[in-house]
């Protein structure tokens, strides 16, 4: 593979660091587009390049002749109860962010070649048992919302002739950060256990398989537009905590009741732990991608 120039934002983030550290490894000229409020970014190799999302401060320039901008840059959903101020900045750190970018980049005689830009499959919305595509239509609630208006802001982009992927992840595992790093000390103190009535599906998938995604659409000249980014064996949640605590060798006894996850988390609750969805990867095992990590069991057992 011909070393390629790549401007990464999010870099400091869970994806953002391990798929920079890859990235670098291969060879390829990383650049970090990171705010300038944060100095904790990812080991790069080309240098920063600064923006200000919030006050709708980036040059251009120093995207120009690009080959891959990989914009991954988002408030967690996860940091705070979700007021109206809350569910604010999580849009806005997505959707404006995001149109400040492509607005700028369109203006560029040289835009990027590729733009991959994060997206999730909390564009679905609420499916139960039913499973999910890239062609299942976005659902209607704060996540979808999101994240629909995230994908349409690249729209530009795709007028103006660049190659816009949009990873859909699901729940990004890793010991490092995210969902599983929260669930570990409840489990190792016996305190886990499954969430609710333990039937709605968790779409989840290895870091390790995030990375090598988004290198494949990277370099894959044919991929274009929305691909899910989860394992393709999806689980209950009462599958997904009983493997995990069968891996960590405790019992998982303490089912956390929906009442008291809501009292704790309100809305959140509902939209990352109650929410069902039964996300398939098909367009990428249609391409032939290939999943290191195709079932829980054998990565929670590496990676634990
Ligand atoms: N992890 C998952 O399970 C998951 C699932 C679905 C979708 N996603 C999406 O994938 C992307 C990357 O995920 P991640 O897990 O790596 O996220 P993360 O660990 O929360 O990192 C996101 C990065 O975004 C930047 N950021 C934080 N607040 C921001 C703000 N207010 N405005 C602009 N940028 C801000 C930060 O990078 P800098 O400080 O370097 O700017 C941060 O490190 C996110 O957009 C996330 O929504 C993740």
């Amino acid at each position: 593979m011909d070393n390629l120039r790549i401007a990464v934002s999010g870099s400091s983030g869970l994806i953002g660091r391990a798929l920079c550290e890859r990235l670098v490894a291969s060879g390829h000229a990383v650049s970090s587009v990171q705010r300038v409020s944060q100095s904790d970014s990812a080991a790069t190799s080309g240098g920063a390049i600064s923006w200000d999302p919030a006050r709708g401060l980036l040059d251009p320039q120093q995207l120009s002749g690009t080959d891959c901008m990989i914009h991954l840059a988002g408030r967690s959903i996860a940091s705070a109860r979700w007021t109206p101020s809350e569910k604010q900045r999580i849009r806005d750190s997505r959707v404006r962010a995001t149109r400040l970018l492509v607005d700028q980049i369109c203006q560029l005689d040289l835009p990027p070649k590729t733009f991959i830009s994060a997206s999730a499959t909390g564009i679905y919305g609420e499916h139960g048992a039913e499973e999910v595509d890239e062609a299942t239509p976005r659902g209607h609630d704060f996540l979808a919302d999101v994240a629909s208006d995230w994908e349409d802001a690249c729209l530009p982009l795709v007028q103006r002739g660049v190659r816009v992927i949009h990873p859909r992840f699901g729940m990004v595992l890793s010991r490092d950060g995210g969902g599983l790093a929260k669930m570990l000390p409840l489990f190792r103190w016996m305190l886990g256990g499954r969430v609710g009535s333990g039937k709605q599906y968790w779409s989840w998938v290895a870091l390790p398989d995030v990375v090598s995604a988004i290198a494949w659409m990277m370099v894959e000249t044919s991929a274009e537009g929305a691909y899910n980014v989860v394992a393709p064996q999806p689980m209950t949640n009462a599958e997904f905590t009983k493997t995990l605590a069968q891996q960590l060798g405790v019992p998982a006894i303490l089912p956390a009741p929906i009442w008291g996850l809501r009292l704790t988390l309100g809305e959140m609750a509902d939209a990352l732990l109650l929410t069902s969805c039964l996300v398939v990867p098909r367009r990428l095992l249609d391409a032939g991608f290939k999943f290191r990590y195709p079932q829980l069991g054998p990565f929670l057992a590496t990676e634990l």
